[in-house]
């Protein structure tokens, strides 16, 4: 797939770099220094190349939004239009000093998004994942199968979570369909439990979480 990453940080640098090592054709976008998109393009290899947001959100299947909160009025501004788009959200809707979610139990992020962007079709994935956790796959490979973290993922559209469960897979996790994008509502605050664990407790950051039925 072509695959848009609008906000190359932690979070969309590690899954860029996850995605182009499967062989998707990755861009990275959105930084204030061209330089720093340049060299995560180089390190993630042949299929990834660093780019404009808009040009590459025109191009792509798929687009990555991993930004802070904060800078979502100017990446949609800088993306143009993601009408028709599968937009995979990670972001999460935190005050700006980071220290709570500035939107939740009647909305999400994921939804406020959805309503920027009304023609695109939003999907909520990745956001419980630490980026610690993801940068460990892209440096040691994928988990074995029996021990493959979940990613419970949230959307409206059939069609565009059939594009997302893929990269799911192809970034070394086990799909869980949560079911609409309303449940954004309960995955945000259940990312800043694994946020708990993962840097409130002295077991480290790379944690994944599994879902198991008897
Ligand atoms: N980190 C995690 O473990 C984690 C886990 C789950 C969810 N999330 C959520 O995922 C989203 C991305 O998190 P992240 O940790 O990947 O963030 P990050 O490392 O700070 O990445 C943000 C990206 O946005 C870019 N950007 C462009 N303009 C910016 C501006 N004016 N101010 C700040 N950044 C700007 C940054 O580029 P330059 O700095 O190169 O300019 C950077 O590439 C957030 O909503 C976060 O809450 C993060």
């Amino acid at each position: 797939m072509r695959i848009a990453v609008i906000g190359s940080g932690r979070m969309g640098g590690a899954l860029g770099r996850l995605w182009a090592a499967r062989g998707h054709e990755v861009t990275f976008s959105f930084s204030r220094d061209r330089h720093r998109l340049d060299a995560l393009a180089k390190r993630a290899g042949p299929s990834a190349r660093a780019g404009e947001p808009a040009d590459a959100v025109r191009d792509a299947d798929v687009v990555l939004m991993a930004l802070q909160w904060h800078t979502l009025d100017d990446a949609l501004a800088a993306a143009g239009s993601l009408a028709g788009k599968v937009v995979v959200s990670c972001s999460m809707p935190m005050t700006p000093d980071d220290s709570a979610l500035a939107v939740g139990m009647t909305s999400s992020g994921a939804e406020e998004l959805a309503r920027r962007a009304p023609r695109a079709n939003v999907i909520s994935a990745f956001n419980t994942v630490p980026s610690e956790l993801l940068a460990h796959l892209c440096d040691s490979g994928p988990l074995p199968e029996a021990n493959r973290p979940s990613v419970a993922y949230a959307g409206d559209d059939e069609g565009a979570k059939a594009f997302v469960v893929p990269l799911i897979r192809d970034a070394g996790f086990d799909p869980v369909d949560a079911g609409p994008l309303m449940v954004a509502r309960y995955l945000e605050p259940f990312a800043l439990l694994i946020a708990q664990l993962a840097y409130e407790t002295d077991d480290g950051p790379e944690v994944g979480y599994r879902f198991v039925r008897p």
